[in-house]
């Protein structure tokens, strides 16, 4: 057995941020990571990190715009944290090492991004979170954190009502473990890849929002999923927002400047309008005829020497997978998943809640943070930058608590048996003959979800959504592994992730089908309207033996009262 007082699931940049600060406060901490640390999916992100650092910007008009962004859903508590002490997070980067992007001054560059009229968003080029991550990680080591690098957490651990630990699996041999924790930290980010096709990594299969479900947290806004305005068709890369930030356009098949046009209100900030603001209208553009070939297009040709100063990534990935010259052409772009901004409900101090009958109640020794967590410090629509932020910031916040909460208590009584019963799981996984395979039943799944719970949904799809993942999931018994050897067996981790998947889809579409009204990037066709009277109350659900169960919980206000929404 191995024990810590704090255990960190997930090697993100929330996860090392966690991890990290828990060992500066004194507690002995450890990270388990299914990827090499540097492979997480924080490294996909691309445009950058937000921090009001100009003279004409203020950590207050920052989180007044998340809250806005947020379709007055996010917790201002959180937001106010987020934007207020998120910019000593940022500082506490660069001291690290860092290189941000620099302006003539030698200042932090800030470019622009969605949501905004200012330029808050600190970058490294286009691979923000790939250095980031990096840096990160040299600290981590520097720190001598210890660092399970490609484990696989099958369970977490319960005792007297409080997470002790959890059971991994050494990926290289096969082996399982038991890890004895005072606290768990989950940090394994988002279930982007439920959705097909995705922005994310293929890695992201929300393994952490079902680890915690399983033992009776709460997931929080699980229908809230963000569309990224520009991915590529091909295969839903990212393209990222920091182009329209700094001046692309997007246009349609008549080369009309639609974000422009008054269907869509003539917004002033046009393309930097929210994301899920530019994500409907793209999508009204394609299904109306003015769309090329399922696409509108991004115009980057009239800022061709800042895409060759600062856009290396996206100009290579259009070329490579587009075909394009974006510097010359505009390219074909559609939304795509990107982002969920639900997951395991969790208060400013990163820790996790349960159902109490007529509430919730904080589970002990359980915490999450980053795209895992949801604080809702995002609500109904995050900005493109926050999420960095959150990561760095919350993770952080989590890392403290659980240390502190770790010092307070005794080490907790599991016995070595509970291995027993996850290796008896894997042992009948490999006994199976069946033919079902698992990335089918995956690719099914991600169809499903694309088609009936993407950019718009009503009713009836989200119900016939529920019946066909229900009918797909139980295929899952049927799934089997080929490979029946122990080393690096990445078949029988796609068994493993499928079960995962099936938890969040079905709490998405749950969350979906309870909130009736739209709301940020929960648009409901049969519910057009956003409605305060009744719907201004976060969706939570938890897990019961026949699915997911509903129930609601209050908005944190603090000094902004909900508006009508106009970019
Ligand atoms: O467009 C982007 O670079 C994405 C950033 C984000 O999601 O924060």
């Amino acid at each position: 057995m191995i024990e810590y007082d704090v255990l960190v699931i997930g090697g993100g940049l929330a996860g090392m941020s966690a991890a990290l600060h828990a060992g500066e406060v004194g507690a002995s901490v450890a990270m388990v990571s299914k990827v090499y640390p540097t492979r997480s999916h924080s490294a996909a992100a691309q445009g950058g990190i937000n921090a009001a650092l100009g003279i004409e910007d203020s950590w207050e008009v920052h989180a007044y715009e998340t809250v806005k962004g947020s379709d007055f859903l996010g917790d201002q508590d959180a937001i106010e944290i987020l934007c207020r002490d998120g910019i000593q997070d940022v500082f506490a980067l660069e001291h690290w090492g860092v290189i941000f992007d620099r302006n003539e001054e030698g200042n932090i560059h800030m470019r622009g991004f969605g949501g905004t009229d200012k330029s808050r968003t600190c970058h490294v080029g286009d691979m923000t979170g790939q250095t980031i991550l990096h840096v990160m990680y040299e600290r981590l080591l520097r720190m001598n954190v210890k660092s399970y690098d490609e484990w696989f957490v099958t369970t977490l651990l319960m005792e007297e009502g409080a997470c002790c630990g959890a059971v991994a699996m050494d990926i290289t041999s096969g082996k399982l473990e038991v890890f004895k924790a005072k606290a768990v930290i989950i940090c394994t980010g988002g279930c982007g890849r439920v959705y097909e096709p995705s922005t994310n990594g293929l890695i992201v299969t929300g393994d952490g929002l079902s680890l915690a479900y399983r033992v009776g947290a709460l997931l929080m806004d699980m229908e809230m999923v963000q569309y990224h305005p520009t991915t590529l068709p091909a295969n839903g890369f990212l393209i990222t927002e920091g182009a329209r930030g700094e001046g692309a356009y997007l246009l349609n098949s008549e080369g009309e400047r639609f974000m422009q046009e008054e269907r869509y209100g003539a917004t002033t900030l046009e393309e930097k309008a929210s994301r899920d603001v530019v994500s409907r209208a793209e999508t009204i553009e394609i299904q109306e005829g003015r769309g090329i070939d399922g696409c509108v297009l991004l115009d980057c040709r009239h800022i061709k020497d800042r895409i060759l100063e600062a856009f290396h990534q996206i100009s290579e990935l259009a070329i490579d997978y587009a075909g394009v010259d974006i510097t010359q052409d505009p390219l074909p772009i559609r939304p795509g998943m990107h982002y969920m901004m639900g997951g395991i409900k969790t208060d400013i101090d990163g820790r996790c809640y349960r159902h109490n009958g007529d509430g919730s109640e904080p589970l002990p020794g359980l915490y999450s943070a980053g795209e895992a967590a949801c604080v809702s410090a995002h609500g109904a629509n995050r900005l493109g930058g926050n999420s960095l932020l959150d990561c760095v910031t919350f993770g952080r916040k989590a890392g403290v608590h659980a240390a502190e909460y770790a010092s307070s208590i005794n080490s907790p009584n599991i016995s070595e048996a509970v291995i027993e019963v996850e290796e008896q799981k894997i042992v009948d996984l490999f006994a199976r003959s069946t033919n079902e395979r698992a990335p089918a039943l995956r690719l099914e799944m991600g169809e499903i979800m694309h088609t009936f719970t993407g950019v718009f949904r009503e009713e009836a799809g989200l119900l016939e959504a529920e019946r066909r993942i229900h009918a797909v999931r139980e295929r899952y018994p049927e799934v089997s592994v080929h490979d029946k050897g122990r080393v690096f067996n990445t078949d029988l981790l796609a068994v493993l992730e499928l079960d995962f998947m099936f938890d969040c889809a079905e709490t998405i579409i749950a969350s979906a089908l309870a909130r009736k009204e739209s709301r940020g990037a929960h648009t409901r066709t049969d519910y057009p309207e956003r409605d305060d009277e009744n719907w201004l109350k976060h969706v939570a659900v938890y897990h019961t033996p026949d699915g997911p169960a509903v129930t609601y919980l209050p908005v944190t206000i603090t000094k902004w009262q909900p508006e009508a929404r106009q970019y």
